[in-house]
């Protein structure tokens, strides 16, 4: 049952999300792959499914329990991950990519495993870029759903400011908000890590996340999301 301090302000709304990180086979025992624990994308979830959205969690590599009520569907590498986003997402009502993709992928993953032979050295692996899945699902189209909303880690150097870059991907993306989570701002490693800042296409006001758990940082983002997913379909 849905806590009763939570709004409903999602219910009847269709929001697809994905969580976790892709991994990349290099043969068939071994991956390229990264640290997303898709602990965020987990929020993420459950907070939307208290608040009534019908949500479908595509998840890659996640050892974390099921939220109640969602829908989840497993899937390893980026190539999947994209399959199943474009499935899952056609006319939906809103889309959360919280997944970290791997931007690259093996060439070559063979069905053998690849072996150690003697004074032949470490094999070369060569990569491909993988398809850009939150700017395929941001394109217009029929399909697009009404939000397309991507996540990001940025972090500030002498061109730009962890925002700078934050609004450079956004409209890179064409996605319609970005959440940006500031990993270097000159605070703690701690907070900076979980502060973030909620960017919008459409020229609204940035909205401040304030450093807390990973579903405080779920329930901003469901209230920017809520108002503009009510009302009929434009
Ligand atoms: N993303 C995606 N497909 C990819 C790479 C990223 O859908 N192949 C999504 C992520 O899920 C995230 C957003 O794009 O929501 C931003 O990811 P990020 O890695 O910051 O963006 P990139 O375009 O890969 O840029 P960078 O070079 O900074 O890694
Ligand atoms: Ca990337």
């Amino acid at each position: 049952a849905r806590p009763a301090a939570l709004p409903p302000d999602l219910a009847g709304r269709r929001v697809v999300i994905s969580a976790g990180g892709t991994r990349e086979p290099l043969d068939p025992v071994r991956f390229l792959g990264n640290r997303s624990s898709g602990r965020q994308g987990y929020a993420l979830a459950l907070v939307a499914a208290a608040r009534g959205a019908a949500v479908t969690l595509v998840s890659a590599n996640v050892s974390l329990a099921p939220p109640p009520g969602v829908r989840v569907v497993e899937v390893t590498d980026a190539r999947a991950l994209q399959a199943a986003m474009v499935e899952h997402a056609a006319g939906a009502d809103a889309v959360v990519m919280a997944a970290a993709v791997a931007d690259f992928r093996p060439v070559h993953a063979g069905p053998t495993k690849i072996k150690k032979r003697a004074g032949q050295g470490p094999p070369a692996i060569e990569l491909v870029e993988n398809p850009d899945i939150l700017a395929g699902l941001s394109r217009p189209g029929p399909d697009r759903p009404r939000v397309v909303v991507g996540f990001a880690a940025e972090t500030g150097d002498a061109h730009g400011t962890p925002l700078d870059y934050g609004r450079d991907k956004l409209a890179r993306k064409g996605c319609d908000l970005l959440v940006v989570n500031r990993v270097d701002d000159g605070r703690a490693f701690e907070v900076a890590d979980n502060a973030g800042v909620i960017l919008a296409a459409d020229g609204s006001a940035p909205v401040e996340i304030p450093f807390g758990p990973k579903t405080v940082l779920a329930a901003a983002v469901c209230d920017v999301l809520a108002p503009r997913l009510s009302g009929p379909e434009p």
